[in-house]
């Protein structure tokens, strides 16, 4: 069902690390993170602005750049553990006949730019400049107090396949989203929890959402609230509702050009070798909602296109009951 992992990888990625947007304004974009999601501003210029959660060191887990173009997603960005496991990427990339090159990328360290086999456009580096960690300065607290960047959730047309590229750079399946056979969804991680890496089947390369965690389950609702307040009430896409996989309580935002943010409580632990990956049933309505109604038909198909990187179609397009599904049923059944 799953591809083999290979536990002894080219080089060491070791977690998500961050990632890098287009927006249409940046001040309004800024605003959106720093007073709704909870983001501390590390450093900012007219046209770009870096920021990261509170218990971060790092420099940025998000960057926001002004676009007059689209509001693409330039890259997501993994860190690796050694400056070596930088050079050991670059080779593995070009033997594998990969897109590898390196970049000057402000703050961070030596970074190269790859892409994986559908054109997901990463960035790997092995360091970068490290802050003081915020998560006891709570009178600068504002938003939904994020504290780290935990996720990415990308589009593949072949989740098997994609699933397959990443199991060969060690990334294994905490759990996973099938139907018959048929590997619809891996939730794929390299830190230990349940999550680097979901890669669910639809047209990509896409950027589903990239995900943040809450401290506390009351921060789920000041997000709504404040998301209210300042006239982001529709962005509030999905939830809150709690997760089949990995079970956590979740709500899903839309920023002011449509990236999708989740802001979420934490993963179990992953790690040990012997932990069989968790398979959840695409058909069961009860995988995607515990409670509650399925959500919208846009969070299954709307995603962020990463910059200039064109998409394919899946071979079977996904099918899954939205909001919009389970209310003409309801409807059909009243009419019988
Ligand atoms: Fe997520």
């Amino acid at each position: 069902m799953l591809p083999a992992v290979n536990l002894r990888p080219p080089f060491n990625i070791t977690r998500t690390s961050h990632v890098v947007l287009h927006v249409a304004d940046l001040k309004k974009s800024r605003d959106f993170y720093v007073k709704i999601v909870g983001l501390v501003v590390t450093e900012e210029t007219p046209t770009e602005c870096y920021l990261r959660g509170l218990s971060e060191a790092c420099h940025h887990s998000l960057v926001l750049i002004q676009t007059r173009g689209e509001a693409t997603c330039k890259r997501i960005g993994f860190r690796v553990f050694f400056e070596e496991d930088l050079d050991l990427a670059y080779q593995y990339f070009k033997d594998q006949g990969l897109p590898a090159e390196w970049a000057d990328v402000p703050h961070q360290g030596r970074t190269l730019h790859v892409s994986d086999p559908i054109g997901t456009k990463l960035e790997l580096c092995a360091q970068m400049k490290t802050c003081e960690r915020m998560y006891l300065k709570r009178e600068l607290f504002t938003g939904a107090h994020a504290q780290r960047l935990d996720h990415f959730q990308i589009f593949a047309p072949d989740c098997y396949a994609l699933c397959d590229f990443y199991s060969q750079l060690g990334f294994r399946n905490s759990e996973y989203l099938a139907h018959g056979d048929k590997l619809l969804g891996a939730f794929m991680y390299r830190k230990g929890t349940c999550l680097d890496l979901a890669i669910v089947e639809n047209v990509g390369p896409k950027l589903h959402h990239f995900a943040y965690t809450i401290p506390e389950s009351h921060n789920i609702f000041t997000a709504c609230d404040l998301a209210g307040n300042y006239g982001y009430s529709a962005s509030v896409e999905r939830g809150p509702g709690r997760h089949g996989p990995g079970g956590m309580l979740f709500v899903y935002l839309r920023d002011p050009d449509g990236h999708r943010v989740e802001l979420f409580g934490s993963h179990y632990q992953t790690i040990d070798i012997e932990i069989e990956p968790v398979r959840w049933d695409a058909a069961s309505l009860s995988t995607n909602v515990r409670w509650g109604l399925p959500a919208a038909e846009r969070w299954y198909f709307e995603a962020t296109s990463f910059e200039a990187t064109p998409t394919i179609k899946p071979e079977k397009m996904p099918n899954p009951e939205t909001l919009e599904t389970f209310i003409q049923k309801q409807i059909a059944a009243k009419a019988r």
